[in-house]
């Protein structure tokens, strides 16, 4: 579903009095109030268009000379309702608003509609008054509500992200789409000797990081607490434990110095990565994000409003497969760069390790989800296979042709992700992304197939603070309010909650 925003004019009339008068059974706008409104110089109605039907429509009236204006109405075609349509038509009138120079928006809306309320409160509208029974034929209720712009008409705020949702307690700084710090510390040499994460040492290690890495951030961006705008945080998915420091911290940062804070989405964070490195995200795009916690094909078409998963690995994590298939080998952890430095010297062909969910059956129920557990213990009978006849065998055989089979996976779902949705960019993140082969043989797919490749910087591409705090200056750039403290770490959050 690709969502396209335009203008509204006359000449969408007919189209536009359908979806009114389904959506507003009782209380639609007669076909001539709507055309005066479309055709009045102070209004401004947008459409939202799929394949170039009208699927909904917004309209705001603001005076020449008043700093207030008026949400009109907005409606979204029932069939295509909780997809963040709405949230795209109330995108575009804040900022119309804004450019117009409102101070303050006001709106009316029934009392007994919900759905609606929620929507406008996160846009930071509170309600200030009620109308009694304003709609009629049956005598419901109106709510006013009303939106203070002064507070997000900051074009380049400064925010704050502490990111902890695995190993990295990182802390980053942006003023709008630059980076001004970008702060991390992990706990991967704590792990080592376990050959994989431990879920209480990473808590216990942010408790530890979080406070001199955060004054580094500040130090680094040469700036006090005073000066930061907002604080954004993960607040998954990610090890709950880990995700637990990082959201206490990040509340009592915004309780103790009464700054507004934002629960970010990890997973989003990876995606808007690319913001801070070119200065916008491009979309649609493909974003295949893959690291020790997790391995996630995403289809982005809005960054805040539109982000699908379309498959995520159904066992191990793909850095993951790295480090057990290292240990394997007697190789050290973390084991991606290990198995990346051995498998230079290997030829990857020398054994055909199996490519999980790839084969017709899987793909159907499986299409673009992952699986790299039967890889691992593939590699593990043909070492033992060998060990136990007393053969030689080659580490950099074994390793190439495992780094093969991964990557091989990885990328032909990507491409074929691309493909069938139309999108012509892909965008890489996750500490995975640091593989040779895996860039190269991006690199070389894309090209074929006339994809974009976008690989962010290595720093941006690993679990940082930067990135949240990149998506937490996204959301006040949108004028979407903060969330309220009562959020909580999720460790499942699911990647369509793009703020908590
Ligand atoms: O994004 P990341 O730093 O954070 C966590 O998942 O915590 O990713 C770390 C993962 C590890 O599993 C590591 O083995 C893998 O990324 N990795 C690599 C390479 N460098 C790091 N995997 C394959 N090839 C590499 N060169
Ligand atoms: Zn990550």
């Amino acid at each position: 579903m690709a969502i396209e925003i335009r203008q509204a004019t006359v000449l969408d009339l007919p189209e536009i009095m359908n979806l009114e008068t389904a959506s507003f059974a009782k209380d639609a706008w007669p076909e001539e109030t709507f055309k005066s409104e479309l055709a009045a110089k102070h209004t401004y109605y947008i459409l939202a268009l799929e394949d170039n039907l009208v699927v909904g429509y917004a309209g705001l009236s603001k005076l020449p000379g008043s700093d207030q204006a008026d949400i009109q109405t907005i409606a979204v075609r029932e069939d295509k309702r909780g997809l963040g349509i709405g949230k795209k038509l109330m995108d575009t009138l804040t900022l119309q608003a804004t450019e117009l120079g409102a101070k303050e928006i006001f709106l009316e809306v029934r009392a007994d509609n919900s759905i609606a309320q929620k929507l406008y409160k996160l846009f930071g509208f509170k309600q200030i008054g009620t109308r009694k029974k304003y709609y009629q034929p049956d005598g419901v209720d109106a709510f006013i509500m009303k939106t203070d712009m002064r507070l997000k008409t900051n074009k380049e705020p400064v925010v704050l992200g502490i990111e902890t949702s695995c190993d990295e307690t990182g802390v980053g700084i942006v003023r709008g789409n630059q980076v001004l710090a970008n702060i991390i510390s992990s706990s991967m040499d704590k792990h080592a000797i376990f050959g994989g994460v431990v879920p209480e040492i990473a808590a216990r290690a942010h408790l530890e990081a979080l406070t001199p890495v955060l004054d580094e951030a500040l130090e680094k961006a040469n700036l006090t607490l005073d000066d930061i705008d907002a604080i954004a945080v993960t607040n998954g998915p990610g090890l709950a434990g880990a995700l637990m420091v990082g959201v206490g911290a990040a509340k009592a940062l915004a309780v103790a110095t009464g700054k507004p804070i934002y629960a970010v989405n990890h997973l989003v964070g990876h995606v808007g990565a690319d913001i801070l490195d070119r200065g916008e995200l491009k979309t649609p795009t493909i974003a295949l994000l893959v690291s020790g916690g997790h391995t996630s094909l995403l289809v982005v078409r809005d960054l805040l409003n539109d982000v699908e998963l379309l498959g995520e690995t159904i066992d191990d994590a793909a850095g993951e497969a790295f480090d057990k298939v290292a240990r394997v080998l007697g190789l050290s952890y973390p084991g991606g760069p290990e198995i990346d430095r051995v498998a230079k010297d290997g030829n990857p062909n020398a054994i055909r390790f199996p490519r999980g969910l790839t084969l017709p059956k899987d793909m159907e129920k499986h299409r673009y989800d992952f699986s790299f557990s039967g890889l691992k213990t593939a590699v593990a009978r043909h070492v033992e296979l060998a060990e136990s006849k007393g053969e030689e065998f080659s580490i950099a055989d074994v390793a190439a042709s495992f780094r093969e089979a991964v990557v091989d996976v990885l990328i032909k779902k990507a491409v074929s992700a691309c493909k069938e949705f139309d999108v012509p960019r892909l965008l890489l993140g996750g500490g995975v992304v640091a593989n040779a082969r895996l860039r190269e043989v991006a690199k070389e797919q894309c090209e074929a197939n006339g994809i974009e490749l976008r690989i962010p910087p290595f720093s941006l591409c690993t679990d940082n603070g930067a990135m949240i705090a990149a998506i937490g200056a996204q959301l006040i750039m949108a004028g979407r309010a903060p969330s309220t403290l009562n959020f909580s770490a999720e460790s499942t959050l699911p990647v369509t909650t793009v703020q908590s």
